[in-house]
């Protein structure tokens, strides 16, 4: 079964792809910050296929040596899934260097390099016995091309990331490896836990199904993404946004 390396598995999206692809039978790999009870359980109930470590995305030192270490680890990296981010909530006319600097860093240039550094390792391993094709997968927003009020830095990361992923995909498509991009809408997770109650409403009434979504269903597509059904799928973005 592949090796697949999630960034930000502690929680959110992130932890419910870490146990969907451990389910699926994945090697899997993940770093955060800080940890979490639920991926330390998961942890201990799969101790051969789960490697985690608290790693900052903003230290591009630190991505390389866990990237290294994944490889020693399990051999091999077959997917790479750049789902750690950041999100400061506000008019861009208050909104500080540190705020923009921070966003840059974790949620472009930290997957940028955490792509680069899984690149490097799938072109110089040998070539899969799998069926399926090593893959880059990139978490985006809906916001990077829908737009949402107080969330213009934030929409640049992501509008940034569906570039580099199109880019990207016709780079390494004759090496053989695919890339894509998938837009969540607006998730029930801690990273949109400061919408306020007006907020969360308004985006539940504009959306076709009427609600926020949940990690459980987004997961779905990361997994099809990073399975043989999606073997000549590159360079797109796949909106999972309830109809927004
Ligand atoms: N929630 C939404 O409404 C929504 C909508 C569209 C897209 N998305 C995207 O979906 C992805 C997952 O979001 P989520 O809602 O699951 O967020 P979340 O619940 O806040 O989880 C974010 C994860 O990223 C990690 N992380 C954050 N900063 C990090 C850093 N500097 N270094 C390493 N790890 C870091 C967090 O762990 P630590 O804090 O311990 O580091 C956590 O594991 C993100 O790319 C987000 O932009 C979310």
């Amino acid at each position: 079964m592949p090796t697949t390396l999630i960034s930000g598995g502690s929680r959110g999206l992130g932890l419910a792809l870490v146990e969907r692809l451990l389910a699926r039978g994945d090697s899997v790999a993940t770093f955060s910050r800080s940890g979490s009870p639920a991926l330390d359980a998961l942890a201990a109930a799969h101790v051969e296929r789960l490697f985690t470590a608290r790693v900052d995305a903003a230290d591009s030192a630190a991505i390389r040596g866990f990237v290294e270490q994944v490889a020693t680890r399990f051999g091999r990296i077959d997917h790479c899934i750049a789902n750690a981010a950041i999100a400061h909530e506000g008019v861009l006319a208050v909104t500080s260097d540190a705020a923009i600097d921070d966003m840059l860093a974790v949620n472009l240039k930290g997957s940028i390099v955490l792509v680069r550094e899984c690149v490097r390792q799938m072109l110089v391993q040998a070539s899969p016995s799998l069926t399926v094709a090593p893959s880059i997968t990139v978490i985006s927003s809906v916001v990077a091309s829908r737009g949402s009020p107080g969330l213009a830095v934030y929409a640049a990361t992501k509008a940034g990331l569906e570039g580099f992923a199109r880019n990207l995909a016709r780079e390494l498509g004759p090496r053989g490896i695919r890339v894509n991009a998938v837009a969540p809408g607006f998730l029930e997770t801690e990273l949109s836990a400061s919408l306020s109650p007006d907020n969360r409403s308004r985006i539940a009434r504009r959306t076709a199904l009427g609600r926020l979504g949940q990690p459980a269903d987004v997961v779905g597509a990361v997994e099809f993404l990073t399975s043989p059904a999606a073997s000549f799928i590159t360079g797109q973005v796949i909106a999972i946004d309830g109809g927004a």
